[in-house]
């Protein structure tokens, strides 16, 4: 079931007595990690509501092609461009007819028609009508075209018949569907990230920060997505859009980082990456009120943070940890000590004195150290690097 995190997955439900199935397929493909957008024909609105699918998916169901309030939300196209897989259960005789020949006449047919994404069926319907020729013939020309087909199971069915033609089991369609994907690079990992800066309060007006951007982890964020992983990005104050696929916590000062890791170390996680520039110190105290320039100077004690890398690289559920080390001389052997006084499976370093890499730079150039080993990724996209650095991990975390 891993290989459904993060799929994104359209569920069609036409008119059948198993379109009460549905609602229980919903809560499963959620619970294996997929993200569900439900469309039902008119007839699958006669045996289960759009109100139940909507509050099992926690999204508006789609019934209707002319419905300008659900094209505004998400217009037909968009949702069939959305779907990494199209999985229409039940699919009743009608729909496979109106698949198998192209026709474009509901929502769902539509959607099958402008989707590029693979589709695949959960027959059901009586079986008489499964082992109708015409039925039959449709199933063919369905299979050629590529489209899945999930069963059908026989046995007892509810108009008292005894056959073929009953929709698979919720759990069986489940694991059929997963299937239709590859297993990716981090299919199944839970992949955490830090990224940004933080920002220690002075009073309420002033801070002490860095010049961090969070384009470095965030690019990771989305490459670590794109390769399967379900991803937990905890970012400090930036100013990016969330990843698609990307569990996003913000959060503002080093403490607050540092919990919010602790945290989801706590509840597992496979492969831990700091690219967060955490500040070293915060001021002791934080003034309640704006300080006044009532002196010549101001004195501000401040007091170290809490080490987040160190302190995951050191808890009992140690995660896979890479650190980066942001470095403006001795880049290698100071990145090297890091590696070895924070206990990390590696470590990315940048050289950050010049002006076209690392900090709020599109680019940046790393290399990346491991016990024994080394490798240089060179002057490219953030993009390009996090595509570079996550197989990088992918491969040493096997290993
Ligand atoms: O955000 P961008 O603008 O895209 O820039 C990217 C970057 C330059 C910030 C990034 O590539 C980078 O180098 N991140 C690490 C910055 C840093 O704080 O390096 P450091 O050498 O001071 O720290 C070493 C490691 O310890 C880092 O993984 C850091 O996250 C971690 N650390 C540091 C201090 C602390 N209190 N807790 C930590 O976990």
């Amino acid at each position: 079931m891993d290989r459904l995190v993060n799929k994104r997955i359209l569920l069609g439900v036409t008119g059948g007595i198993a379109a009460y199935k549905s609602a229980d397929l919903v809560r499963r493909l959620q619970d294996a990690g997929a993200d569900v957008r439900v469309v039902m024909t008119a007839s699958a609105q006669e045996f289960i509501t759009p109100l139940t699918m909507q509050a099992l998916s926690g999204h508006p169901v789609h019934t209707d092609m002319l419905d300008p309030s659900a094209e505004a939300a998400m217009g037909h196209i968009e949702l069939a461009r959305w779907a990494d897989l199209v999985l229409v259960a039940p699919a009743s005789a009608n729909f496979m007819a109106r698949l198998a020949h192209g026709h474009g006449n509901d929502l769902l047919a539509t959607l099958c028609l402008a989707t590029g994404a693979p589709i695949a069926i959960a027959p059901a319907m009586n079986q008489q009508m499964w082992a109708d020729s015409s039925t039959q013939k449709n199933l063919l020309i369905l299979q050629e075209k590529g489209v899945h087909v999930f069963g059908p199971a026989a046995g007892s069915q509810a108009c008292g018949d005894v056959g073929e033609g009953r929709m698979l089991e919720p759990m069986q369609i489940l694991q059929s569907a997963a299937e239709v994907f590859e297993y990716q690079l981090l299919t199944g990992k839970h992949v955490v990230i830090n990224a940004g800066p933080t920002r220690e309060a002075i009073d309420p007006v002033r801070y002490i920060t860095n010049k961090s951007s969070g384009k470095m982890g965030f690019a990771l964020a989305e490459l670590a997505a794109e390769a399967g992983a379900k991803v937990t990005l905890i970012a400090g104050p930036v100013n990016l859009p969330t990843p698609a696929r990307v569990t996003r916590v913000d959060v503002t000062r080093a403490q607050e980082m540092f919990d919010a890791c602790m945290e989801t170390i706590e509840s597992g996680c496979d492969i831990f990456i700091a690219t967060a520039a955490v500040a070293d110190y915060r001021p002791v105290v934080t003034a309640d009120h704006k300080i006044k320039k009532s002196t010549e100077e101001v004195h501000i004690t401040l007091v170290k943070n809490p080490d987040i890398v160190a302190s995951v690289s050191g808890h009992a559920k140690r995660p896979f940890t890479v650190g980066f080390a942001a470095e403006t001389q001795d880049v290698i052997a100071y990145a090297t000590a890091k590696l070895s006084n924070k206990n990390l499976d590696m470590i990315a370093t940048n050289d950050v004195s010049g002006q076209n890499v690392g900090f709020n730079s599109d680019n940046n150039a790393l290399t990346v150290i491991w016990p024994n080993g080394h490798k240089v990724l060179p002057l490219a996209s953030k993009r390009q690097i996090a595509k570079q650095l996550i197989e990088l991990i992918a491969i040493r975390y096997r290993q």
